[in-house]
């Protein structure tokens, strides 16, 4: 198993360019399952967990090919990728693969919407929490769609296809809204999802589906409508920028110190996290096509954080700036209110000698000066990072070991940190 090796104590210099949102091309790449014309992704980021959904999709039959690199093109490109499901060859996904994957579970709802039926393992739970599907099966039975639990497995049916019908979520939920948004399109007459979830990545999916021939209205906002459509046919859509990527390395750059320009990313979309790092005394300029990241010297001051739906401050980032709290000047608190056990890695982090004392969803972080580095694991992805963090500013030397994490969700890591000075090592085996 691969293990990264990091030297802390370098400041950070220089560009990083962000890849796609993984949480875009996901559900994007699933999307094709409603099509038999080919959906033509750009900026499709080089991730693991890419990779396992193009083998799960190719399980159902999509044809996924990867075109090949074009003139003018640079490494920091993203992949061009092909899916065509011109015949969905079989409905089932299986406990193993969706095991691996959980976002694999939203094949539900195109799988019903095109075959009328579907059977999808329950993904179960993982390191940040029980993680139900509860919402996302409601929101199918809305769109009249028959929902039977049978040995760890959903089975779905609709014989005479989805419906249209108010679907009013009581939480929000991205899964959820991304489910409900791929079975009405197809669904025969109007949904009108109520409490939708804004993030960026499902108005991202929401724009390529209109793309396809959807027809949507009230995109962006917590109420979207669906007018149903008989067929949705290719199209060509780009991946929007990884907002997390983008607020993991501005994090590094506040902690370190450095002046860093994040390339291919807009302030919007990660508007909350940069008005807390302007609070912790960072600077953060909007330039040109990206955002640059500037902290030369001055103390790191506490922020308070409470994790929140889009607009708000996003649960992917509470880990890593719960990392560069570790030395601030002072203390902070950290409310996570999205997931009930998103907190794995403040074990981790004291490993370093970070002070954090855990109340119920609460984080109470006690900085100081100094971190010293550590052996220290891996349990989920943003978890993962907010290691990175720590050890890149942490004194001698620090090991991460299950570094697999990390590749689910950040394309060229090392090297994009190296190129700014870092000390980083991936250390294979
Ligand atoms: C998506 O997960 C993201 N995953 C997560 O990113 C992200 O943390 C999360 O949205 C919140 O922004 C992908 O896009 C692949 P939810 P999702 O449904 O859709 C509860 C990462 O690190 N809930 O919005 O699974 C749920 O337990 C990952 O990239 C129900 O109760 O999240 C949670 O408390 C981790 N019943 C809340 O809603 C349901 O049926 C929000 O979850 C569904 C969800």
């Amino acid at each position: 198993m691969d293990r990264i090796k990091i030297i802390g104590g370098e400041k950070l210099y220089g560009t990083i360019p962000i890849a796609g949102a993984k949480n875009a091309a996901l559900p994007l790449m699933i999307a094709s399952l409603l099509t038999p014309e080919t959906l033509i992704l750009e900026n499709v980021p080089r991730l693991s967990d890419v990779r396992m959904l193009k083998r799960i999709l190719g399980n159902h039959g999509v044809d996924v090919m990867v075109a090949g690199k074009r003139p003018g093109e640079s490494a920091e490109d993203g992949e061009v990728v092909r899916l065509q499901a011109a015949h969905i060859v079989d409905t089932v996904s299986p406990y193993e693969l969706v095991s691996q994957m959980r976002a694999s579970f939203w094949v539900l709802a195109p799988l019903v919407a095109r075959m009328r039926e579907a059977k999808v393992s329950l993904p179960g739970g993982c390191a940040i929490g029980t993680r139900p599907v509860d919402l996302l099966l409601m929101a199918m039975e809305k769109l009249g769609c028959k929902i039977e639990i049978d040995s760890g497995y959903v089975l779905a049916s609709a014989p005479d296809g989805l419906k249209g019908a108010e679907i009013d979520f009581p939480k929000v939920t991205v899964g959820g809204t991304h489910t409900a948004l791929m079975g009405a399109v197809l669904a025969r007459g109007k949904t009108v999802i109520k409490n939708a979830a804004c993030e960026p990545e499902v108005t991202d999916l929401a724009h390529c589906l209109v793309k396809m021939g959807a027809k949507i209205s009230g995109i962006g906002t917590p109420t979207l409508e669906i007018i149903g459509v008989e067929h949705l046919h290719g199209a060509t859509h780009r991946v929007l920028p990884d907002r997390i990527e983008a607020g993991t390395y501005a994090c590094a750059v506040a902690m370190t110190g450095g002046d860093v320009l994040l390339d291919g990313v807009t302030p919007d979309l990660l508007q909350s996290a940069l008005d807390k790092l302007k609070a912790s005394g960072t600077e953060v300029i909007p330039e040109g096509n990206g955002i640059r990241i500037r902290r030369e010297g001055g103390k790191i001051l506490p922020v308070n954080i409470t994790t929140e739906v889009f607009p708000g401050f996003p649960t992917d980032l509470q880990a890593q700036f719960m990392a560069l709290m570790t030395r601030a000047d002072g203390v902070s608190t950290i409310i996570e209110t999205i997931f009930e056990n998103r907190f794995m890695h403040v074990s981790e982090l004291a490993r370093f000698g970070a002070k954090i004392r855990l109340d119920g969803d609460a984080a109470i972080i006690e900085g100081r000066e100094t971190l010293k580095g550590a052996p220290v694991m891996a349990t989920d992805l943003r978890a993962s990072v907010s290691l990175v963090i720590a050890a890149l500013a942490a004194e001698g030397e620090t090991m991460i070991n299950r570094v697999y994490h990390l590749d689910r969700g950040f394309e060229g890591l090392e090297t994009k940190l190296q190129r700014c000075g870092a000390k980083v090592e991936r250390i294979r085996g």
